[in-house]
């Protein structure tokens, strides 16, 4: 399609390194939509008669059904799905096909088709999200009561309820949608109409094309709009917080499955048994989740370093900005899936995470804020004397509320029997009301809050 100022073709390895086929044909479907746009632009301009646009039109449909039918072969000596695309054409309805590709260049052509192809992956990104928040929210309404240890530097620290822990992970999600939602916004312009670099002298209706394409308008800059790939490092980034996210989770239930603790049994269908360990069952799908993570952060890494340094307008090294994303799109959507379909089935073992929560001595500060709000104690004093109360329980092997009142009393005789109206997780947990704390009537209201922004959303 450009050989005409040639006297001989390209060598295999050219034609090997130069082709892009083998992975952008998985844009196939935005770059016929692209081109569809453009050829009905073209003909209610008059740029091309509008006999031709139809049957340039029709010919696309056909060149469509046939890459629905039986796939997109891997033809490197036609470079990339946007001139395979328009070879196919050719076959299909002969020269009249030469007249599509006039006032496009591939620059603007591969920006068109990119930015459809990430703002699908926005949107599939979202919705997944959307379904893992609700599977969080619904295991956390159900454990809203349930008391676990709530952990600093993984020793146990106060007593929280799994509702809680399962909520935080609700707000991290919000964000990560927020992020894709801002990318997306930001990136929803239409670079096609810009042709190589420096924009056309055919009267283009850049606004027909934009509008056809979902886009809110057509991007400003020429040079800016073939050589810009923002959008797609900023969907990576949204991509590797959110994968991020996700490992953080995915650690949890690693943590939580092994014997030690024994706070979740992972459902048979997210296991995997060992070759020769009878007895296991491995959380492989938690510990993928946490290893993706890796690769899609690789993946935003490999981009940027792509585009560094690169100057105005389009260079080849654009090319290699599909893999890294179509990469990071396919292990994202799989861990987001993997890790909502491990919250769903786990079940959740509350008598451990009560007993370990009751172990750690966990009650130690409802110990010492009752001192200070009861006995008008000084906090530090207070944190000093419940510091003398843990060594006694931890001398005798027992917790904190089986220690007598006179046990008590020895350590500081302004301690009386009301006290053990704190000293249990359950009271513990009631009591931290402060807004966003771990009180169930809290927790409670953080579900039904993040439930009606989750309808607002839906909405
Ligand atoms: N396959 C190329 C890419 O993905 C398309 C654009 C090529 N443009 C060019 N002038 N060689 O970036």
């Amino acid at each position: 399609m450009w050989g005409g100022r040639f006297a001989e073709g390209p060598s295999a390895v050219m034609r090997e390194i130069n082709a892009s086929i083998p992975f952008d044909k998985r844009m196939w479907q935005q770059d016929i939509r692209g081109s569809r746009a453009h050829v009905a632009m073209l003909g209610q301009q008059g740029i091309v008669a509008p006999e031709d646009a139809a049957a340039i039109a029709a010919g696309l449909e056909q060149v469509a059904a046939e890459f629905e039918a039986a796939g997109v072969p891997d033809d490197l000596a036609l470079e990339d799905i946007h001139m395979l695309t328009e070879a196919r054409l050719s076959d299909r309805i002969g020269p009249v096909a030469g007249r599509l590709h006039t006032a496009r260049s591939r620059n603007d052509q591969v920006a068109t088709d990119f930015r459809l192809w990430v703002r699908d992956a926005i949107d599939q990104a979202e919705a997944a999200l959307g379904a893992l928040q609700d599977a969080l929210l619904s295991r956390a309404e159900e454990h809203a009561d349930s008391v676990m240890p709530g952990f600093t530097h993984l020793q146990v620290a106060q007593p929280v309820t799994l509702g809680h822990h399962l909520m935080a992970y609700v707000e991290m999600v919000a964000r990560d949608r927020s992020r894709l939602t801002d990318a997306r916004a930001r990136m929803n312009l239409c670079p096609l109409g810009s042709a190589a670099l420096a924009g056309t002298g055919f009267d283009l209706d850049r606004g027909m094309t934009a509008a056809a394409l979902g886009f809110d308008g057509p991007t400003r800059n020429s040079l800016d709009s073939v050589s810009d790939r923002d959008f797609a490092i900023e969907y990576l980034t949204a991509a590797a917080q959110t994968a991020l996210h996700l490992s953080r989770l995915a650690e949890e239930f690693v943590i939580w499955a092994s014997q030690p603790f024994g706070f979740v049994s992972l459902s048979d269908q997210w296991s995997t048994g060992s070759s020769i360990m009878p007895q296991k069952r491995n959380p492989d799908a938690a510990e993928l989740v946490r290893g993706h993570s890796g690769r899609i952060v690789g993946s935003l890494v490999s981009l940027m370093i792509t585009m560094k340094g690169l100057p105005l307008a389009y260079s080849k090294d654009m090319q290699d900005d599909k893999p890294p994303v179509f990469e990071a799109h396919d292990l994202l959507g799989l861990s987001i899936a993997a890790m909502t379909g491990m919250v769903e089935s786990a079940t959740f073992r509350t008598d451990r995470m009560r007993s370990a929560a009751e172990a750690g001595f966990s009650t130690a500060t409802d110990l010492a804020d009752w001192l200070v709000r009861e006995g008008g104690i000084p906090f530090r004093e207070a944190h000093h004397i419940t510091g003398r109360a843990v060594a006694a329980a931890e001398a005798a092997g027992i917790r904190l509320d089986q220690l007598s009142i006179t046990q008590l009393k020895e350590i500081d005789d302004r301690i009386d029997d009301r006290v053990y109206g704190v000293l249990s997780v359950e009271a513990s947990v009631s009591s931290r009301t402060s807004f966003g704390g771990t009180a169930p009537v809290r927790v409670r209201e953080a579900i039904a809050a993040a439930r009606r922004g989750r309808e607002e959303d839906v909405r």
